[in-house]
């Protein structure tokens, strides 16, 4: 069989839960914008319908969509040049999501870590759609055609369920119609570990709201967050190999590396042999130049609800135009009958 030629698109998403935070910022929506550059079609969305795999509150979610798409534009997303919507405006997201159901195997979904571990010790208690939160999200993807997805390291098992999903239909249909996508797992994009433990995600479920620093947080905040951060005594290394075993040093850095956009070898030369009591505001100071622009920006296009809604309708538009021939031709290789 010859290898159909895709499109380069990137595609990915975000979920409407929970505040944004750094981890957010450096690892997703900085990194999401900066592929606007690229030669890619970008393709953004807030999955909503993702998000209420474990229940939210009505008001709350509609807010949090809002924040997201916010977040994405005060990060420099051009509404014009990337799609940006939330998930639930383009039905054939759903709708390819079923089919899909019928081509993963329950097996596979049971291996899923993400599954296990918000289903927690009560599984059998979880939602159906946290079950089959993979197959939606293999249909996200898909729907598009999408080649280059960019995602964390958390959600590599993910990928992996999305190309064997594409690879079963195009065998199962004896067809080429769905690319086996790729994963874009890290790149420049460092992977934001709690200021508090530095062998855990930043993650805004965290207790701990000194464990994060939200994209709302002003500058008194920000300040104290990496006061307090936990660190060793040690001075900083010069080079980055003294940075192995130091989880919250390494954390520190790599954040100061990414808001600077020197790498860590650029950073060690200027900070190397400083105490955290000298680097620490350095930090700081950067954190808050580089993000309370950015919360500005948010807090303007808050303001303006129906602005925002108005974007995310438009761009739910533009979607449509990819999506439905899609969806429609996944439907007849199928065997669905309509015209
Ligand atoms: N599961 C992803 C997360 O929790 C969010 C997501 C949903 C996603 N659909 C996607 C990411 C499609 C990339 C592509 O981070």
């Amino acid at each position: 069989m010859t290898q159909t030629q895709f499109t380069p698109r990137v595609f990915s998403g975000i979920q409407p839960s929970g505040n944004l935070h750094l981890g957010n910022y450096l690892g997703a929506l900085k990194r999401f914008v900066d592929m606007q550059e690229e030669d890619f079609e970008t393709v953004y969305c807030i999955v909503d319908l993702h998000a209420i795999t474990v229940w939210q509150d009505p008001e709350q979610l509609r807010q949090k969509t809002r924040e997201v798409c916010a977040g994405f534009i005060a990060s420099g997303l051009d509404p014009a040049k990337s799609i940006l919507f939330n998930q639930s405006q383009v039905p054939e997201h759903a709708q390819l999501a079923w089919i899909f159901n019928c081509v993963a195997r329950i097996g596979w979904m049971q291996r899923m870590t993400q599954f296990k571990d918000k289903a927690g010790k009560n599984a059998e208690n979880a939602s159906l759609g946290l079950f089959a939160y993979p197959s939606l999200m293999a249909s996200d993807i898909l729907v598009y055609h999408a080649t280059h997805v960019p995602v964390g390291e958390d959600q590599k098992q993910h990928l992996e369920l999305t190309r064997d999903i594409a690879a079963k239909f195009n065998h199962d249909y004896g067809v080429d119609f769905f690319p086996i996508t790729e994963p874009v797992i890290g790149g420049a994009a460092p992977r934001v570990m709690s200021l508090r433990d530095g062998s855990k995600k930043m993650s805004s479920s965290d207790a701990s709201d000194m464990s994060r620093i939200n994209l709302n947080d002003d500058a008194d905040a920000i300040a104290k967050k990496i006061r307090k951060a936990k660190t060793d005594p040690e001075a900083l290394p010069s080079e980055a190999a003294g940075l192995e075993d130091r989880p919250e040093a390494r954390n520190l850095v790599r954040i100061y590396s990414a808001l600077s956009g020197l790498d860590v070898d650029g950073v060690l030369a200027e900070v190397g042999g400083k105490q955290f009591g000298a680097f620490k505001p350095m930090l700081a100071d950067l954190a808050v130049e580089k993000l309370s622009p950015i919360t500005t920006e948010m807090d303007r296009l808050l303001a303006d609800p129906a602005e925002i809604d108005r974007i995310m309708s438009d761009g739910a538009k533009r979607a449509r135009e990819i999506t439905a021939p899609i969806l429609r031709r996944t439907y007849e290789i199928v065997g669905m009958v309509g015209a």
